[in-house]
């Protein structure tokens, strides 16, 4: 059943372009514009909202992350994202008009279903994000939008990471279309570049040789750390997650303008840190990260940058370079983080360890 893999993890890897192109499946009208009916919200509820808050856990509260800027940016909405553990024993500012969505693969992760009774509990509109069918969270939320993955029997979270960010930049636009804004053009532009995703991350998946590789090198390191900014700090946060969980490894993901307030301390002869470099449309961004890329290869780091292809600038900086498809720096965690789960997943198996199986880690967390 692991269709020829050593691992499943290998195989829903293997299976992203398809899970993804399920996600968007039946989602965007022959004329381009969004259909999510399905998720049991009105255009009107829509229209009242004043505010988005996103409850998740783990991988899920990375995907939460990247919805933040989505949904600030498209739905022109203030969004903030929170751990599920830490958001019912604050004080949270919930009315009528806060839309909150959850973002849970399995449905049932406790800590996200309590902070689900919690807002429900105060008049909040609760929508979740997950990919299990009849799993308690679609139950127990007032709308629900299906991640259309597939099962995920290993426990590390791939392919409904991958679809998870699907869904909420589905939303996202889909409260652009309702609400309009600023962004119209925008918003139809990026429907149709959503729909070409699918073949991006296959490309990506198929120069992942160098990657392993490089893994295979790495399994000695005892430290690894990532870096990005805007939507490539949570990438960095979910390749920091993954190389924990399945390699045992310290890793810590840093939001790369941050570095001189502290983490470049830690920077020494040969640690090798993966950075996450914005497109180069996104000049500030992109030109702020290649300085970093470069202060920290000047204190003997071993740098491992992940840019979109044909960026040459970050070439003499660069001791791997990993290339990925160009698409606009909001969609850039899909072909971004692939590079990341494909290298945990070797650098873990090179150590020898059950990728499937992380020791002290279950696939579904139901207590708090
Ligand atoms: C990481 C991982 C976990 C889950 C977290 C939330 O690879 O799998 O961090 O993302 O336990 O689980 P769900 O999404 O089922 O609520």
């Amino acid at each position: 059943e692991k269709g020829g893999y050593d691992y499943f993890m290998l195989k829903e890897i293997a299976e992203q372009p398809r899970a993804v192109a399920d996600t968007l499946l039946g989602r965007i009208g022959s004329d381009g514009r969004l259909h999510l009916d399905e998720m049991r919200i009105t255009d009107q509820q829509l229209r009242e909202i004043d505010k988005i808050i996103i409850i998740a856990c783990g991988t899920s509260y990375h995907a939460g992350l990247i919805a933040k800027y989505a949904i600030e940016h498209w739905a022109g909405l203030p969004c903030e994202v929170e751990v599920a553990s830490e958001f019912r024993y604050r004080d949270p500012i919930l009315t009528r008009s806060t839309l909150v969505i959850a973002i849970s693969q399995s449905g049932e992760s406790m800590d996200t279903l309590m902070a689900v009774r919690h807002a429900r509990e105060q008049k909040a509109r609760v929508l979740c994000i997950c990919n299990v069918n009849g799993s308690t969270m679609p139950r127990e939320c007032d709308g629900v939008l299906y991640t259309h993955a597939g099962p995920e029997v290993g426990v590390a979270a791939t392919k409904t990471f991958l679809t998870q960010l699907v869904a909420v930049y589905l939303i996202a636009l889909y409260i652009a279309q309702v609400r309009g804004t600023k962004w119209g053009d925008e918003v139809f532009a990026m429907v149709q570049l959503l729909a070409t995703m699918p073949e991006k991350v296959e490309k990506v998946l198929e120069t992942m040789e160098p990657v392993r590789e490089l893994a295979r090198s790495l399994a000695g390191e005892r430290s690894v750390l990532f870096l990005g900014r805007h939507v490539g700090f949570p990438v960095a946060l979910e390749g920091a997650l993954k190389l924990k969980e399945l390699a045992y490894m310290h890793a810590e993901g840093f939001a790369a303008g941050e570095l001189k307030h502290g983490p470049i301390a830690l920077i020494e002869e040969g640690l090798p840190v993966i950075v996450v470099v914005p497109p180069r449309a996104r000049e500030v961004l992109h030109d702020k990260i290649v300085s970093n890329i470069q202060e920290i290869r000047a204190r003997g780091a071993r740098t491992i940058v992940i840019a979109e292809e044909g960026d040459d600038t970050v070439v003499p900086y660069s001791d791997t370079l990993i290339e990925v498809p160009a698409v606009p720096t909001l969609l850039q965690p899909l072909v971004a983080t692939v590079p990341l789960q494909v290298f945990s997943c070797e650098l873990a198996t090179a150590k020898g360890h059950d990728v499937d199986q992380p020791r002290n880690l279950a696939k579904s967390v139901t207590v708090e």
